[in-house]
């Protein structure tokens, strides 16, 4: 397989030397593109030495060095040799640039002349990486046929900030080109019935009471389900993010539609994941805005129904999924909500971990099925989507 690497200009420019190597090791021959910030951070002769292959470094230039080597045309050749484009670190301005399609230097040129799988892996300041132009941008990307994006992880970054905007680690940049050069197609012919996000339950027309859930982990089960075959139907609560391709959204507001999207879809479903945090009790809501008094306030709460024990009682021959948000004790929970809900796999997780669970890009999560119990470990929320679907393949 011929990949093409390209190299934006960022200090996670030197990981993408471990990448270029992370991809020889899973039989790839790889020619590297670095733009002209690539080129202040690390040197083209590294990607030459090391991949045996030419290294590019500009539209127009001509240099003596055999590692140099472009023409004007060199572009579309480029598109054609290469059956995947990587980018790593793509930094905010390459992907601003792929979003809008500007072509003004040889990788963003590749890149509209190029027809293949796209695998970006974004890498950036933190602030640069949450600015709603950013996050535009990504959403554009990744909506887009044949585009996968790495997310970056969460930590220290070199500017001195914590948080999201590190580049992925090589192994898993090269995991994810792998699989978009061969898709899985093992749950192709499934009907994947996913909810995902919290629900709200009003208490007059201007409040409710709800849940921590951004719906992160149950829309990268949804893309990671498309991608793999599946048809998916994807009711989801109030949450700010796009929906993933190629899956149908359905989007309700209370425990209450919820229960009436997943038990009218149901039919449909040959596997259903229950990710909400759907909430346990509503309030009966008042007509009109409740004025306040300044005295203690008493809300008078019923509970909902629980969608994931009603679909275990209409189980049939479906492969039932749920979660277990807990505090503690996680592992005897997950084991009691299996047997109580009728469920074949608990997917738990501890929730008052720093860097994990709500609203986090990454997560840490313990398998529990009737055969044992599989801890995760921690990664993004989008690689642990892959491995709980690995596991719902291989239920029995
Ligand atoms: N769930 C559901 N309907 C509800 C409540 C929960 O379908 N009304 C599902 C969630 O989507 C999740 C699982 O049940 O898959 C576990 O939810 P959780 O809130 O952790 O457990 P509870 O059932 O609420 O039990 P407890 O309060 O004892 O933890």
């Amino acid at each position: 397989m011929n990949v093409v690497l390209g190299v934006g200009g960022g200090i996670a420019a030197y990981k993408a030397a471990e990448l270029a190597r992370a991809l020889q090791d899973r039989g790839c021959a790889v020619s590297t593109v670095m733009t002209h910030a690539a080129q202040e951070f690390i040197q083209p002769l590294t990607f030459a030495a090391l991949t045996g292959r030419k290294v590019i470094t500009g539209l127009f230039e001509k240099s003596s060095a055999d590692a140099v080597l472009s023409s004007s045309v060199e572009h579309i050749a480029v598109a054609q040799e290469n059956q995947l484009l990587v980018v790593a670190p793509a930094t905010a301005d390459l992907l601003a640039q792929f979003a809008h399609g500007h072509a003004s230097d040889f990788l963003t040129t590749l890149y509209l002349a190029f027809t293949g799988p796209v695998v970006l892996a974004p890498a950036m300041n933190t602030n640069m990486w949450n600015h709603p132009a950013t996050q535009a941008n990504v959403a554009t990307l990744r909506a887009r046929a044949n585009h996968v994006i790495v997310d970056p992880g969460s930590g220290h970054l070199a500017c001195g900030m914590t948080g999201p905007g590190r580049l992925a680690e090589p192994p898993s940049i090269a995991d994810a080109v792998m699989t978009a050069l061969h898709p899985r197609r093992d749950l192709a012919g499934q009907t994947i019935l996913l909810t995902a996000g919290p629900t709200r339950e009003a208490i007059d027309p201007v409040r409710y009471v709800s849940n921590h859930s951004s719906g992160k982990m149950g829309y990268a089960l949804a893309e990671a389900a498309a991608a793999r075959g599946a048809r998916v139907i994807l009711v989801s609560g109030p949450v700010s993010l796009a929906a993933p391709k190629g899956v149908e959204v359905i989007a309700v507001e209370s425990a209450r539609d919820m229960y009436e999207a997943v038990m009218a879809r149901l039919d449909e479903a040959t596997i259903v994941i229950k990710s909400a945090a759907v909430a346990d009790y509503s309030p009966i809501a008042a007509g009109q805005k409740i004025k306040k008094s300044g005295e203690m306030m008493h809300l008078d709460l019923h509970p909902t129904r629980d969608i994931l024990a009603a679909v275990g009682q209409r189980k049939g021959a479906r492969k039932l999924i749920g979660f277990a948000a807990e505090t503690n004790d996680l592992l005897t929970y997950a084991r009691r909500k299996l047997e109580q809900k009728n469920c074949d796999l608990i997917v738990a997780n501890l929730v008052n971990q720093p860097g994990t669970g709500f609203g986090a890009d990454q997560n840490d999560v313990t398998l529990v099925t009737r055969a044992g119990d599989q801890p995760l470990g921690r990664a993004s929320k989008r690689a642990l989507a892959d491995q709980i679907l690995d596991a719902v393949v291989a239920l029995p």
